[in-house]
């Protein structure tokens, strides 16, 4: 264990006193050798895990030739994960960048331009309770949680806030307001809780968006890249979005984001609307690139969608009948079991145990592992979890 606070890097992080010094597929190791289980997965990020035996050779190739040139040159992976994103989410265009609310920042000013290009003044945007949208001004603004907000105002205007999956609710809050541009949401809320928004809402959302021309934005960033056993989560609605932010698993560890558009959102941006520096260059396209020929070569969303029901059911039959236990949520490598009580110490008492997890959201505790998690390992998270668990709750 690692006892000393970090004195030279900002206080920002409530830190768990290990120090990983290296991985294999879902297991890492810490500085004196112990060895952890990941469920975590670097917070929905190591898609094919840790040294993955294709990902590190191909990029070691990409270190060796460029890491990073500028967007004031063509970058050749950059079309081709673009073209890969366009033909999996059948959307039509992309903008990289680097993180989650860079991506979700691009996709706010989407939203405000598509407002400004039909005449509206002041575009405003919906967005929902118990949301996590980022950490910049615009995207803790968008967020629906005051702790991440509480000493940052004036927080930037123009967002109406509404409740998850009640359609009444976006009704009446948008009602005879020429102003609303865009709604804008997780289809399953990630750090508020692991709350999914059901499919038939979002069906809802898709025909309102559609019949008052606003833009629909989902914020796929720790739900996308195939956690929930389909590419992107709503696609489980038989839906599309105008607008989806993607970042996390995308470059299964590099940082990767992206702004995938379609029809409606595709041609705001002209040239010096928006940019990044670090966006779109070749390392983190190469990571992309390869994420996804990996995720399909090794068949993972379809590994994800198997290894996650068999470890939803597991937990069902574990905790569903427990006291204690509020409910089971989650699909795919995406799941949460909700405590009646907070449990952010159960993270502490995990590591003991030797596994990785979080707790978000006070009371939930999230499983968010490398989507090539096997129904041992799934097995493995359950028998180590289980009996902290039942510890807990008999306090
Ligand atoms: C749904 C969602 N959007 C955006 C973000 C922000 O991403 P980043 O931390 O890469 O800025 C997160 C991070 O947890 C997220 O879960």
């Amino acid at each position: 264990m690692i006892e000393a606070a970090s004195p030279h890097t900002m206080n920002t992080y409530g830190r768990v006193p290990i120090a990983l010094s290296h991985g294999q597929g879902v297991r890492v190791w810490d500085v004196n050798g112990r060895q952890y289980l990941d469920a975590l997965a670097g917070i929905a990020v190591n898609t094919l895990g840790h040294n993955h035996p294709k990902l590190v050779p191909a990029l070691q190739d990409q270190i060796s030739k460029l890491i990073h040139t500028s967007n004031y040159y063509h970058v050749p992976n950059q079309e081709k994960l673009a073209a890969k994103l366009v033909e999996l989410s059948g959307l039509t265009n992309v903008f990289f960048c680097s993180t989650g609310l860079e991506a979700n920042e691009a996709a706010l000013k989407l939203a405000r331009k598509f407002g400004h290009d039909k005449g509206i003044e002041r575009p405003e945007i919906v967005v929902y309770e118990k949301s996590f949208h980022g950490r910049s001004i615009a995207t803790l603004s968008a967020t629906g949680n005051p702790k991440v907000q509480a000493g940052f105002g004036p927080l930037v205007e123009g967002f109406i806030r509404v409740p998850v999956n009640d359609i009444e609710s976006l009704k009446a809050a948008t009602e005879g307001n020429p102003n609303v541009v865009a709604v804008f949401f997780e289809t399953i809320q990630g750090e508020g809780g692991v709350n999914p928004m059901r499919a038939e809402y979002l069906r809802q959302v898709r025909a309102l968006c559609d019949e008052r021309d606003w833009l629909l934005m989902i914020d796929e960033v720790q739900c996308g890249m195939g956690r929930t056993g389909k590419w992107f989560a709503h696609q489980w609605a038989g839906i599309k979005p105008d607008v989806m932010p993607l970042a996390k698993g995308l470059g299964s560890g590099v940082p990767v984001g992206a702004v995938v558009a379609g029809p409606k959102a595709a041609n705001i941006f002209q040239p010096g609307n928006h940019g990044t520096t670090f966006g779109g260059n070749p390392l983190s396209m190469r990571a992309g690139v390869e994420t996804i020929r990996i995720m399909e070569e090794d068949g993972l969303l379809e590994n994800a969608a198997r290894v996650g029901a068999h470890l939803k059911a597991a937990f069902e039959r574990e905790f569903g009948s427990l006291p204690g236990v509020k409910e089971i949520r989650g699909q795919g490598l995406m799941l949460g079991i909700e405590l009646d009580k907070p449990c952010g110490v159960l993270v502490t008492r995990a590591v003991e145990a030797g596994l990785l997890l979080s707790v978000t959201a006070d009371t939930v505790i999230r499983i968010v592992p490398p989507l090539i998690l096997t129904t041992a390992e799934a097995d493995e998270i359950v028998g180590l979890l289980a009996p902290l668990v039942r510890a807990f709750l008999a306090e």
